[in-house]
This record gives C-alpha cells, sequence and structure tokens, in this order.
C-alpha cells in the first residue's frame, strides 16, 4: 500500500513511526511533514489546509490511504474531499468531526444522551451571556469559545468582574475570531485529568491504553495553557472503577448517539475526561490523537496500526482485538523558550543520532525543519517529543528525562515535573 499522513507534527512523527512498521506499507508519504517524519518518509511542502493540493497529490502518488492527523482539516471536511476523490480516508468527515468543531454541538449532544459532563448553558448573544453571569453567584465558572481555537479558548473565570471581561473577549472582540461567534458557560469541576483516545468505526468503539497530559508551559502547572507539554502512559488513576463507569455510560454512548444523529463517526475519539468526586465526566472531545498523547500510546499499540484503521473504515472493527505492551511510556516536550508565546527559530539540533538503534527510546520530532545546509533546525514552540518506554512508569520517566540530555539546541526549554504526580 501507498500511504500519505497529513500533517507535520509530534503526533504525526508517531503514526507515521507506527505506519511503517506496518509489513502492508511499501511508501510513506506526508505532507508537510518536518525534518523527523522526512527521515522515514517522502514530504512535500503542502498545508493542511489546502484540500485541492493534497488530493491532487494524493492521486498523482497514487495512493491507498490518507490518514489525517490535526483537527483543523478534519473539522474543515478534508475527509469528505478525499472520499470524493475516491481515495480511502481514516479520520471523520465534517459531519463527524463537528464533535470537536463545535462544544455547543458536543455538549448538546451529551445531554440529549445523558453523557455525564459539566452543566451549562450556550449563548449566541453577548447581552445575554452578560445577563446569565449578572444573576449567577457561583465562581469559578468555565467560558468556552464554541469553534477551534488552538486549545485556547477556554477562560476559566473567577470573579463576575473576570467571567464580564470573558464574554466581551470571547464573543466581542472575537479573540478566538469566529470560533466565539457562540459561547458556553460551564460549570467548574475539580478533579485529575485524563485523555483516553479509541478506534471507532461508527458503531463500534475499542479503547486505548490512557493517558495524562501536562498542559501548562510551566512546571507545577504555572504558566499558560500550551498544546501539551508532556504525557505519561498508562495513567495509575485510571482504574478499572473508571474505565467500568466510562464503557457503561460514555464511551459506546457516544457513537450510538453520533450515529442516531445520522453522524456516523469514523475515526479516533479522544475523550478529555475529568475524574471528579461524583464519577468521570467528559470535559471535552477531540476527533483525532492527542499531541502528545500520541506519542506515549502508539509507541505500545502492538496491532497493525494500518489493519485497525482499516477496519475503521470498514465497520469491521469488532473483529480486531486491540492490544498493548504490558510497559509504560513518558514524553517529555522539548521546546522553544517563551513558547506559547513568543519564540525564535532556526537554531541547529545537536545530538539527534544518540537516539539511532537504541530500543525503547524515540524521539518525535514536532517544529524541526532543514536548513540550507541540510542541517536539522528547529522551527517551532513545541520541538521534539523525547519519550521512553520501560516496564514502570517511575523507570520510563527515569529514561526520558536521561535521553533530554542527548540533544541539545539553544533556548531549549523543558518541563522537570513530567509524570511527578506519580511519585507521591
Ligand atoms: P477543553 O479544551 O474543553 O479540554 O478545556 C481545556 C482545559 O480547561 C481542560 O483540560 C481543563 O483543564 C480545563 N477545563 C475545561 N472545562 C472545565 C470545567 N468544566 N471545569 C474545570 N476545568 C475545565
Ligand atoms: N494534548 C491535548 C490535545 O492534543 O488536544
Amino acid at each position: 500500500m501507498k500511504v500519505l499522513i497529513v500533517g507535520g507534527g509530534g503526533r504525526e512523527h508517531a503514526i507515521a513511526t507506527c505506519v511503517k512498521k506496518s509489513p502492508k506499507v511499501e511508501k510513506l508519504y506526508c505532507v508537510p511533514g518536518n525534518a523527523g517524519i522526512a527521515q522515514i518518509a517522502e514530504c512535500a511542502p503542502i498545508g493542511v489546509m489546502e484540500f485541492d493540493k493534497v488530493v491532487a497529490f494524493a492521486k498523482e502518488k497514487e495512493v491507498d490511504l490518507v490518514i489525517v492527523g490535526p483537527d483543523d482539516p478534519l473539522v474543515g471536511g478534508l475527509a469528505d474531499e478525499i472520499e470524493k476523490a475516491g481515495i480511502r480516508v481514516f479520520g471523520p468527515k465534517k459531519n463527524a468531526a463537528i464533535l470537536e468543531g463545535s462544544k455547543a454541538f458536543s455538549k448538546d449532544l451529551m445531554k440529549k444522551y445523558s453523557i455525564p459532563t459539566a452543566a451549562y448553558e450556550t449563548f449566541d448573544d453577548p447581552k445575554e451571556a452578560i445577563r446569565y453571569l449578572e444573576e449567577s453567584d457561583t465562581y469559578p465558572v468555565v467560558l468556552k469559545a464554541d469553534g477551534l481555537a488552538l486549545g485556547k479558548g477556554v477562560l476559566i473565570c473567577n470573579t463576575k468582574e473576570e467571567a464580564l471581561a470573558g464574554v466581551k473577549e470571547i464573543m466581542e472582540d472575537k479573540k478566538f475570531g469566529s470560533a466565539g461567534n457562540r459561547m458556553v458557560i460551564e460549570e467548574f469541576m475539580t478533579g485529575r485529568e485524563v485523555s483516553v483516545l479509541s478506534f471507532v468505526d461508527g458503531k463500534t468503539i475499542k479503547i486505548m491504553s490512557s493517558a495524562q497530559d501536562h498542559k501548562r508551559a510551566k512546571d507545577n502547572n504555572e504558566g499558560l495553557n500550551t498544546g501539551g507539554m508532556g504525557t505519561f502512559s498508562p495513567s495509575p488513576f485510571y482504574t478499572e472503577d473508571v474505565d467500568a463507569f466510562c464503557k457503561k455510560y460514555i464511551y459506546q454512548a457516544t457513537v450510538d448517539a453520533m450515529k442516531a444523529e445520522g453522524r456516523e463517526f469514523k475515526g479516533i475519539i479522544f475523550f478529555g475526561l475529568m475524574l471528579t468526586e461524583k464519577g468521570p465526566r467528559v470535559l471535552e472531545y477531540n476527533a483525532r490523537f492527542g499531541d502528545p498523547e500520541a506519542q506515549v500510546v502508539l509507541p505500545r499499540l502492538k496491532n497493525d496500526i494500518v489493519e485497525v484503521m482499516e477496519s475503521c473504515i470498514d465497520g469491521t472493527l469488532d473483529q480486531i482485538d486491540l492490544q498493548f505492551e504490558d510497559k509504560a511510556a513518558v514524553c517529555v516536550v522539548l521546546a522553544s523558550d517563551g513558547y506559547p508565546v513568543s519564540y525564535k527559530k532556526g537554531f541547529e539540533i545537536q545530538g539527534l543520532e544518540k537516539f539511532d538503534g537504541k530500543e525503547d527510546y524515540f524521539c518525535f520530532h514536532a517544529g524541526t525543519a532543514f536548513n540550507e545546509q541540510g542541517n536539522i533546525v528547529t522551527n517551532g514552540g513545541r520541538v521534539l517529543g523525547v519519550t521512553a518506554k520501560a516496564d514502570t512508569l517511575l523507570e520510563a520517566r527515569k529514561k526520558a528525562y536521561e535521553a533530554t540530555e542527548w540533544v541539545q539546541f539553544e533556548n531549549k526549554y523543558m518541563r522537570h515535573d513530567i509524570g511527578k504526580a506519580l511519585e507521591q
């Protein structure tokens, strides 16, 4: 098979690494890719939102399967365009990717089908949102821009003043663009967060090993929200009881709800869960692999990922026995200092070859590129995802942090407490 991966981050490098292992795959392409992906796939400089070019490239290369990594193209309908061109595609169509693309949609779905989540109201008019907040005295409260906002469209407001200012930012100043045309105001919940990824074929769902992200930029969960500074998997907080609850009330219920709405979901559903005192609640859905969750989950997948993805397309996922190695993994993101606000790019990266041939160590590239001399340089906020596998989480954590010392670049920045909660 010839396979094309759409995307160019750490998640796509993890997907590409997994796809490359499949005996079914004879040729791997990626658009736009990055300097790491370029070592295992043929990359072309096509943006993920350039749908016509992506489709033309897939046709020209006679690709048999396209895998779409990021949220933006999925929510924008890239899967539909690829399918229309007669090419098989892994990833939800536009009418199903709305599960991630609109918070108002996903909240209404959960309410309609009694899927446990925080209480909420939806607003199209800032005046009504303000009136609602004026009458409420329960704080903190959570404001969410309806649409995609690079993971930044969520504001946790501790006072009425903050909340009123938040409505202005989202709905009037349009800080997150048209994502703020609608807004959800939601009950604030507390508890530990867990990410659960799953394969879905429209009717059957198979859960992957759980993971935990670290979203804030600085140690001790301080600083701004980022795309994710590191992950570990599995999460020891995702107990058998939690799993049983989610299987009963959340996972299949979500797949069935989408089907009942005429929005059959095929691809990855990522459940962002909060383990509250009252039980697990859905914080959000994503319609794709998490980044950097994929970097700790996929290296432990025992199945041929291409076979699993094809079964999702064909509706035969029930015949797949999804299996993960009985190991743990930790990923520490090496970022450019200043991320997520402003940072410099173009610094040469040294030491990448130290990962060559080392079993259980992975250096997933995110923001990397080749400079004119052909050397690998930093090219983004999140640069590398240094990942290690081991028998225990603590051992994996130790190995991952050791490996962070193998690579050097100017302005290298990382959190030092990824997985620290495990030690307590
Ligand atoms: P989301 O994009 O909906 O996952 O929100 C981003 C982050 O905001 C989550 O990972 C949580 O840390 C936080 N968050 C979202 N909704 C709530 C809520 N209802 N209560 C408390 N924290 C929340
Ligand atoms: N790491 C969180 C996400 O991919 O949305």
